[in-house]
């Protein structure tokens, strides 16, 4: 899964520069950023991409594990066992994605725990569209179709982004999120060519799934106070609103080739343009759903605490582990 940089539309845009910095270390951090070099753990950076990568990359995390629990309810009610083991792999390959990422943004100084602590008490975002439920069989397809494609399309930029851990983490989360995209694409495919009523299943989960999928891009440019900053120093390579773009031009045609219809009525062909206009986004939903509002917001967060707490004792078991075997290579 993915997130892109969320903030409620009241919250202050947090200043990126408030720590004057040494110029001369500035100018040539900038230099290598701006020739494509990797910035790796123990190279100096300015604070503020210090701090905006920790956001982004927690923020990143967090999605990846909270995105577990919505598929997660379907596991044992999946149609085959088939579905049922491919399923079971992609819950498993985002709980693998939240690990990496968690990793990388330790490599900045912050703690698994204190990450972890942000979350369960609500300071932590992650990507809103976690916030909706999963009512039907449908909606596992159309998650890993648009969800698990957005996140393609968001994080391909991202292997060469500046950070050079983050970069590393996403080369490999990109392999998996393709399968995870094909996945749910042959589901609404079976779907939407099977019975009147699957059929109608998949129309009715893309309707549901379609808005929330191009929100999770982020505000416009024009309300994403931080892109120009983050694209100056290649934490993004692109904006919300191109990467948005691309994803609908690719997407329509998805769904027009499984006779399934995108529920925009303003959507057209540019010719002009070589792509898609389409209708306007309703950023008051975006904004509620970012605020806490969304429809399970709660159930997930209980979800999350929960399994944090239940699995204190595997925490414990591998923490003593170690410790025994550090013990016994300091003895030897
Ligand atoms: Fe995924
Ligand atoms: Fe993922």
């Amino acid at each position: 899964m993915y997130t892109t940089e969320l903030k409620d539309k009241n919250q202050k845009s947090a200043p990126v520069t408030t720590v004057a910095e040494d110029p001369a270390k500035l100018a040539a951090f900038e230099a290598r950023v701006a020739a494509d070099d990797f910035i790796e753990p123990k190279d100096w950076m300015p604070e503020a991409y210090r701090k905006t990568l920790v956001r982004q990359i927690s923020q990143h995390a967090h999605s990846e594990v909270v995105g577990m629990l919505p598929e997660g309810n379907w596991i044992t009610r999946a149609p085959s066992l088939r579905r049922k083991a491919v399923l079971l792999a992609k819950v498993q390959d985002e709980g693998g994605h939240g690990l990496y990422l968690y990793a990388a943004a330790e490599t900045l100084g912050t703690s698994r725990d204190e990450m972890i602590e942000a979350l369960h008490t609500g300071r932590a975002k992650y990507s809103t569209i976690f916030n909706y439920p999963t009512l039907t069989w449908a909606d596992i397809g159309a998650i890993g179709w648009l969800v698990d494609g957005a996140a393609i399309m968001n994080q391909v930029p991202l292997q060469r982004t500046s950070y050079g851990p983050y970069a590393r983490a996403m080369v490999r989360i990109c392999k998996e999120e393709s399968f995870h995209q094909r996945q749910g694409y042959e589901i609404m495919m079976a779907l939407a060519g099977g019975s009147p009523e699957q059929k109608r299943m998949a129309q009715n989960a893309l309707d549901r799934w379609w808005w929330p999928s191009l929100m999770m891009f982020g505000p416009p440019d024009e309300n994403s106070p931080n892109t120009a900053q983050s694209v100056r120093w290649r934490i993004k390579r692109e904006t919300n609103d191109e990467i948005r773009q691309r994803f609908v031009d690719v997407t329509v045609p998805q769904a027009e080739a499984i006779g399934l219809k995108v529920p925009d009525p303003a959507l057209t062909w540019n010719e002009a343009r070589g792509s898609y206009d389409f209708g306007p986004i309703d950023w008051e939903e975006f904004y509620a759903v970012v605020r806490g509002e969304g429809l399970v917001a709660k159930e997930r967060m209980k979800a999350r605490v929960e399994a944090w707490e239940k699995g204190a004792w595997v925490r414990e078991a591998a923490n003593a582990h170690a410790a025994k075997r550090a013990h016994r290579a300091a003895a030897e």
